[in-house]
């Protein structure tokens, strides 16, 4: 599979750079046997021409029978390509089409082969439909993409913040500059969760991935934060003072507002409920606070059960988070914060009363 570097016929200002559509192409490979990568238009630099690429293959595997295999639609201005008489002269062309459009691409192979010589297959193609424009459409528009590409992929673009509103892309380098890398990449991966379990629940997809972006956006070390805090004026709890960790969720929701720009109260409060819930939190609350604990990267003991719950009964998931949780602080020594049985029993209270309906 060939990069195209700096494709002649395709103009696109947004176009990613050919490095980053590179590692999206190995990342995607990784798991194939017998596909590979390459880099030679890249290396070559310059315009790419397919006339060029074929030669070096050409030179590279003396003897062998190539074939080159294009999208259909490839083939609608391949006379206008640099050299289609020696394109052909190296290697057959494969034109690969949908079952519907089988018989115009067969009059174009057999107008082209007249034209230039060589041979032209059409290849029909019954996979899935999936457009790329969709899959970056739904990527501007917070919705998902799992069933359109990859798990590696989606994961990639969202770590990168691919495809994304300005809005969202200019967070995340801010947030690059404040957190740590990996920190970073557990937000993008919660907001890849967030946007799925948005869509399934209902709730706003674009809320779910700001909230998810933002939720750790002050998440310091213990010390740090309660400096951070001392230089602000930001009063904490006597219990935030004994735990320091929880400040980062209420105090995130004051930076989002404060220097990120974020106004909707909705965001705020499920940045601000994200550690320890709250009786009678919202869905997106809910959305928040358990893509957190399930985003890809997370792999402690029993977060399987949780990703799956979170896709039957999202009360049932937040309880289960939520035992993991008082389990873990008291297993470091800490007292389990008074609020989570409240906010327990009323989880349970809420799974009751949407199993009785
Ligand atoms: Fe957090
Ligand atoms: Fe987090």
């Amino acid at each position: 599979m060939v990069v195209a570097a700096d494709p002649p016929h395709k103009h696109d200002e947004n176009r990613l750079s050919a490095n980053v559509r590179l590692r999206m192409l190995d990342n995607a490979l990784n798991e194939e046997d017998g596909i590979y990568s390459s880099d030679v238009e890249l290396k070559r630099g310059g315009k790419s021409f397919t006339v060029d690429t074929l030669a070096h293959f050409k030179g590279q595997y003396r003897g062998a029978e190539l074939f080159f295999i294009v999208g259909g639609d490839m083939l609608e201005n391949f006379p206008e390509w640099r050299e289609p008489k020696r394109i052909l002269s190296m290697a057959k062309l494969v034109a690969v089409s949908r079952p519907d459009k089988l018989r115009d691409m067969n009059a174009l192979a057999r107008s082209i082969e007249e034209r230039f010589g060589g041979t032209v297959i059409v290849s029909e193609f019954n996979g899935p439909d999936i457009s790329s424009t969709e899959v970056r459409r739904r990527m501007f528009e917070a919705e998902p993409v799992d069933d359109l590409v990859l798990l590696e992929t989606e994961h990639f673009m969202y770590r990168s913040a691919l495809y994304m509103p300005d809005e969202i892309v200019s967070i995340r380098s801010r947030l690059a500059s404040v957190i740590r890398k990996k920190r970073l990449n557990h937000t993008m991966l919660t907001a890849c969760e967030a946007v799925k379990l948005a869509h399934l629940y209902g709730v706003d997809t674009k809320k779910a991935r700001l909230a998810a972006i933002l939720h750790d956006c002050i998440k310091l070390p213990n010390k740090e934060l309660l400096e951070y805090c001392e230089q602000h004026c930001y009063d904490i709890s006597d219990e935030e003072r004994k735990n320091p960790y929880l400040i980062h969720a209420r105090l995130g929701a004051v930076i989002a507002m404060d220097e990120y720009g974020v106004k909707d109260p909705e965001v705020l409060q499920a940045i601000q409920n994200h550690t320890l819930g709250r009786v009678g939190m919202s869905m997106l609350d809910k959305i928040i606070y358990v893509a957190d604990k399930i985003e890809p990267t997370r792999d402690f003991e029993g977060v399987d059960e949780m990703r799956k719950a979170a896709y039957d009964d999202i009360d049932l998931c937040m309880l289960m988070v939520m035992r993991h949780s008082a389990e873990y602080t008291q297993a470091s020594g800490r007292a389990v914060n008074p609020a989570t049985q409240s906010v327990m029993d009323y989880l349970k209270k809420e799974m009751e009363k949407n199993n009785g309906q």
